[in-house]
């Protein structure tokens, strides 16, 4: 592995790590710096069945927990109103890295739905606006059409009534590291009411 690739700006592979929210937003931070990162986000159905799709990482605040933002008709929506539970995952490949947390979600504070959305590009504003039924049963010109319309009547846009962000507080994540010397290694910190239990198990 190439050691600019290794793990020697946090801590070193064998190091006891006290602090799994500090590591969690240093992970988020370093290994994707301007860029957003992607996460799998798992919720569960009526059915008791897992649910996945990706979204956007919008924030992790000081607390570590993990912002994102979808919209209020959707189908994660529904079921995060029915079990506010939910993991999500961000693998770096290039890294040899991968993070899967997993906790309570609850629906963010109006401030910070405001914020994510100012944050967002032109297109994913307008994507907010107009991703809706109506367009996915319209033809492509229309859609097209209906797109430029909207875009050139809305220079300035604040969030529709349907932006909703979640907040998910971890209480279990795992740290998985690659080592191009030996075994593949993870990290599986576990809330407790005194703290993190945080013991390493096989990759
Ligand atoms: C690269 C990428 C980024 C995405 N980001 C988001 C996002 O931040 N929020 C969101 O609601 N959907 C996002 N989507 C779409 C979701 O994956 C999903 O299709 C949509 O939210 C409907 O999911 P649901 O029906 O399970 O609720 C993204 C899709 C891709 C491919």
């Amino acid at each position: 592995m190439n050691p600019d690739d290794s793990f020697g700006y946090d801590v070193a592979i064998d190091e006891a790590i006290v602090d799994p929210i500090a590591l969690l937003r240093g992970w988020l931070a370093h290994c994707d710096g301007d860029v957003t990162p992607l996460m799998t986000l798992s919720t569960v159905d009526a059915e008791g069945y897992p649910d996945s799709r990706h979204v956007l990482l919008s924030r992790c605040d000081e607390e570590g927990r993990i912002a994102f933002h979808t919209d209020s008709r959707s189908r994660k929506a529904a079921e995060l109103a029915a079990n506010p539970r939910a993991s999500v995952a961000v693998v770096w490949p290039g890294l040899a890295r991968q993070l899967a947390v997993s906790g309570d979600v609850a629906v963010q504070q109006a401030a910070g739905q405001v914020e994510a959305y100012e944050r967002r590009s032109r297109y994913l504003q307008l994507l907010a606006w107009l991703n809706d039924d109506a367009a996915a049963a319209a033809t492509v010109e229309e859609r097209q059409a209906g797109w430029a319309a909207f875009d050139a009547a809305h220079p300035a846009l604040e969030p529709p009534s349907t932006w909703v962000g979640y907040a998910l507080t971890p209480r279990r994540i795992a740290f998985w590291r690659g080592d191009a010397d030996g075994p593949s290694n993870r990290l599986l910190c576990t809330r407790t009411d005194a703290g993190w239990d945080i013991a390493r198990h096989p990759g």
